[in-house]
């Protein structure tokens, strides 16, 4: 997470950075700062909280003449949300900006501090600044003194650093943190991702782990562990792509919204008459696989775990979900027979980033499923389907779920058809539902606004139950998910039949069960389940095309005819239930405390 970004030209520098980091502020917004150095003038500013207050800051101030320049929107990982923990960080002369987690930073701090260096920070990113400047003052030359600087550190990061000791050149390395490189004939850019620099820059570069160097006179010297390296630019896309809300309250809102549309992109040219196509997959792609093994984080892995019934059912294979950051240190018995699928909706979460690389070193075939071309994990990954999702802006993941679950589906069948695992009906009858999923993903206006009138009725208690069986069990994990994240009221979701296991201890009027109750999977057992929790006065909120007299609420829905009809058209309830609830308790719901959009460290 956090946002980096660094500009060297003539151009004014404080716009450049503010709107590059708008477009980086959902990797983080605790607080965001700029430093500029133009000849002898050092300037640097640094606000917490959102990106707006530093633009407030900033207001008289503006940088003129050649000069370089980087700024940072954070996510704190070491050190509370303070403008002291604020990046840039200085030392005595020079400023750094840095995402990732320098893992050895205590080591390096003592060190620096028996030295006589004062750390103003608790972050971990001030050692590199106070490192650099201690080698520097030793050698006299900044580029050795960085070198040397970047050996010491161990972690995840992306860095750049500026100084007076070399005002007109940038800094830079990355390992595992992304961080690209923009060019406008001598003018160059720094950036997380490349939309803060697209519309600026006409080429870029990404840059790859073990990699840094420095940017002088419009020249990038690029280096890594086996020395000075060339590289290859590549044309970058002139269009933003930018996300606007349309009258919409909230970017959730109208994500929501969009999903009815944007699952008609993500189908287009996949879903045919009578049969499933990817083009991104060679016809031999399935050949000598036996098991599937799906990583991911978040909401992701919710999509994985759903599908994990689907590869089963339709494909008949073995499908395995883990959490990536849980994945990484369990000495997985990884085979070469075993498809690896990551699921991302960034395609930067360092977690899934690095189990995809585990799995590539031991020599597995890698699928990543991604809503963002070229990101890391679409560039690290031997195939990729995009999700066509479009831009997602909000926190709280609406419209990427949707699309990662469909496309998780469409594979399935795929596997189904090569495999010729599923029949000439099965494969019709999904088609045909596959087809139907843009209307049950159209949000009803009296829907909406019932779950409106309904929220207020869940701003208290001690705590939200999601239940649901097969399918439904990840979807009501992913929608006490969203209720958490936007509402920070305590939700989970739990597996219907598991209740009586433990759970159903804490059953009172005060606990909310929002019981997902679909037609076509398993409805009397989970009805049994719903009866169980009522008896003990929960208060039941039941989501079904039947109705139910046990439900303190209702929520009625229209498909009744096949379980991923009902899978979406449920998911939208949620979601909106979440977004009202949330609206009601007065929170930000498009950045929501404490997260972010994209997290870039483990
Ligand atoms: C963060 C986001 C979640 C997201 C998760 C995984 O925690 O706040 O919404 O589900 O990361 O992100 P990814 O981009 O890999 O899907």
């Amino acid at each position: 997470m956090c946002g980096i970004v660094g500009y060297i030209g003539p151009k004014e520098k404080k716009e450049i950075l503010l709107d590059g980091l708008q477009e980086l502020e959902y990797r983080g917004y605790d607080s965001a700062g700029i430093a500029v150095i133009e000849g002898k003038k050092l300037s640097n500013f640094k606000a917490i909280g959102k990106l707006k207050n530093l633009r407030e800051k900033t207001k008289s101030y503006k940088s003129e003449g050649f000069g370089i320049s980087i700024g940072h929107t954070r996510w704190a990982t070491h050190g509370k949300p303070t403008e002291l923990n604020a990046h840039p960080h200085l030392g005595a002369y020079s400023y750094v900006v840095h995402n990732g987690i320098i893992e050895n930073y205590q080591n390096l701090k003592e060190e620096l501090q028996k030295d006589g260096v004062t750390f103003l920070s608790q972050t971990d990113t001030e050692t590199i600044v106070h490192l650099f400047e201690k080698f520097n003052n030793a050698m006299n030359d900044p580029f050795p003194a960085f070198q040397k600087t970047i050996e010491k550190l161990e972690g995840a990061y992306a860095t750049l650093l500026i100084t007076e000791a070399a005002p007109d050149t940038i800094f830079f390395a990355k390992n595992g943190s992304p961080m690209l490189i923009g060019f406008d004939g001598e003018e160059v850019y720094f950036a997380s991702s490349d939309t803060p620099i697209i519309g600026k820059a006409n080429e870029v570069y990404y840059l790859e782990d073990g990699e840094y160097g420095f940017v002088k006179e419009g020249k990038v010297t690029l280096f890594n562990e086996e020395g000075e390296k060339n590289f290859t630019k590549q044309a970058l896309t002139a269009d933003k792509i930018s996300a606007q809300k349309d009258g919409y309250r909230f970017f959730m809102e109208k994500e929501i919204y969009e999903q009815s549309h944007v699952m008609t992109d993500t189908m287009m040219g996949r879903v045919l008459d009578d049969s499933i196509h990817f083009e991104e997959l060679d016809k031999d792609f399935f050949d000598d696989i036996y098991a599937i093994t799906i990583c991911a984080c978040g909401t992701s892995y919710h999509s994985a775990l759903a599908s994990s019934y689907l590869f089963q059912r339709l494909g008949k294979m073995r499908c395995d979900v883990e959490i990536a950051s849980e994945f990484r240190y369990k000495e997985p018995f990884l085979t070469r027979k075993t498809l690896f699928i990551t699921i991302s909706q960034s395609g930067e979460t360092a977690d899934t980033l690095e189990a995809l690389k585990m799995a590539k070193t031991a020599g597995m075939k890698t699928l990543s499923i991604c809503n963002v071309d070229n990101s890391s994990i679409v560039r690290e990954s031997d195939v990729a389907i995009l999700t066509r999702a479009g831009i997602e802006k909000g926190v709280a993941s609406t419209k990427a779920f949707a699309t990662q679950s469909m496309v998780l589906w469409m594979l399935s069948l795929y596997l189904g058809q090569v495999r010729e695992t599923v029949s000439e009906e099965i494969l019709k009858r999904e088609i045909d539902a596959m087809i139907h999923t843009p209307k049950a993903l159209i949000v009803d206006e009296k829907l909406h606004a019932k779950l409106t009138r309904l929220s207020k009725r869940y701003l208290h208690g001690h705590g939200f139950f999601f239940i649901g069986r097969d399918i439904f069990f990840p979807l009501a994990l992913e929608g006490a998910l969203k209720l958490k994240e936007i509402s920070y009221l305590h939700a989970e979701g739990y597996p219907a039949g598991e209740m009586k296991h433990g759970p159903i201890a804490l059953a009172d009027s005060e606990l909310f069960t929002v019981a997902l109750m679909p037609k076509t999977m398993h409805y009397d057992k989970i009805k049994s389940n719903v009866e169980e929790l009522s008896a003990r006065d929960a208060t039941i909120l039941a989501i079904s095309p039947e109705p139910f007299e046990l439900a303190d609420d209702f929520i009625k829905t229209q498909y009744d005819s096949h379980p991923m009809l009902e899978f979406f058209e449920m998911m939208v309830v949620t979601q909106l239930l979440a977004l009202e609830i949330s609206v009601r308790l007065g929170n930000d719901v498009d950045m929501p405390r404490n997260l972010a959009k994209s997290v870039t460290v483990e």
